[in-house]
């Protein structure tokens, strides 16, 4: 996407192959900062502590972590020890098992004098064929834009979680992609951006990505969008997805869940944008069978911003020593779901559907 002027995404591999500039999203939305990351202790150090996030980009990157490892060393032990550090990086988004696990199956059936350079080149065609994906996944989603447009006067009205912007993303992101895609067309759309607490990726980094393509968005609490659905002024909920199962359970930032409920009871659809490396036809069950990540109890009793003098500081919101508990994710049972937003077209969150999907997409490949 463009910033400033610059086309720009979250990631840069350096030209030399030795290293890869990601933007360090900590510092947005007050600085944008970029990190040179250079041997894959540095990879897994920036995934852990979300220098870089979103299921898409954290896969991406992984996949350079181990394209550094092979030039370092490129041997068996070093490859699997490596894959399976990156791999428990972050428990959650299953893009990044699915990305270091396509770059395994390449390297797996080379020489070790040969896996630098086909890892190298296997990372970018990762990182490429997400932006692929994003940007069908925005021509599949436009469609329901345009038929709420054609519906109703005034700008269609669109409530997302989180960010699955392209920060999140190599490019496009997933529920941002439509969106971008319909601003450009001169749609005119409202987007209410959840602050996403405990981290605010809403109101540090969706809000920022809007700001940056002149998309008109207006920053909600948390708690207000049951409020806003009730009074008919949501037409749409589209989120991201960290990992769908089998049957179509959705597992998505926390909170996604209960804006699903709330979607379901003021009969708001609710779409979930889902390019195909976050389908793990491995487990069914979501809430049974998805790790959930547990994060620090300080993202909840701490908060971080810029205060009058400039300056990026952080300051504690709870009592002293107050015991916090902070699961990252949740699980969107699929009866919740109106549709799933893919790269191969709308799908719905069931179990036939995702089949017939993984079908599809493993002809296409063919
Ligand atoms: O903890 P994060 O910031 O990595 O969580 C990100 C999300 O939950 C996104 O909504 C999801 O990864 C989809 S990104 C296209």
């Amino acid at each position: 996407m463009i910033v400033g002027g610059e086309p720009m995404r979250p990631l840069r591999p350096a030209a030399e192959g030795d290293a890869l500039w990601v933007i360090d999203q900590r510092a947005l939305p007050h600085r944008l900062q970029w990190q040179r990351l250079a041997t894959p202790a540095a990879v897994d150090r920036a995934i852990r502590e979300m220098w870089v996030r979103g299921a898409p980009l954290i896969g991406a990157v992984a996949a350079y972590g181990l394209a550094l490892q092979m030039r370092l060393e490129p041997s068996d032990a070093a490859l699997e020890a490596t894959a399976a550090m990156l791999r428990r990086a972050r428990p959650t988004a299953v893009n990044l098992a699915w990305a270091l696990d396509r770059l395994r199956a390449r390297l797996q059936a080379s020489r070790p004098s040969h896996r630098a350079a086909l890892a190298w080149a296997e990372a970018g065609a990762i990182a490429e064929d997400d932006v692929a994906a994003n940007a069908a996944i925005g021509r599949h989603g436009l469609p329901l834009l345009q038929a709420i447009a054609a519906r109703r006067p005034g700008p269609v009205r669109v409530l997302t979680h989180c960010n699955a912007g392209w920060l999140a993303t190599v490019d496009w992101g997933t529920a941002t992609a439509p969106l971008y895609l319909a601003h450009a067309a001169g749609l005119p759309l409202q987007v209410w951006v959840d602050e996403t607490r405990p981290r605010n990726q809403g109101a540090s980094l969706t809000a920022w990505e809007l700001a940056q393509a002149g998309l008109p968005h207006t920053l909600i609490a948390d708690n207000a969008g049951g409020h806003l659905m009730q009074r008919g002024q949501v037409d749409l909920v589209i989120v991201g997805c960290d990992r769908v199962t089998a049957r179509g359970d959705v597992c998505n930032k926390i909170g996604t869940y209960l804006k699903a409920l709330a979607a379901h009871d003021c009969g708001v659809p609710f779409y979930v944008a889902m390019p195909l490396s976050t389908l793990d036809l491995g487990v069914r069950d979501g809430l049974a069978e998805i790790p959930i990540e547990e994060r620090s109890g300080r993202e909840l009793t701490h908060v971080g911003g810029r205060n009058a003098q400039g300056e990026v500081v952080e300051v504690q919101i709870a009592p002293d020593g107050t015991p916090a508990a902070n699961p990252a994710f949740d699980v969107t049972p699929a009866r919740l779901v109106s549709g799933l937003i893919t790269e191969h077209g709308l799908v719905a969150a069931d179990e036939a559907s995702l089949a017939s999907l993984a079908a599809r997409a493993a002809r296409a490949d063919r």
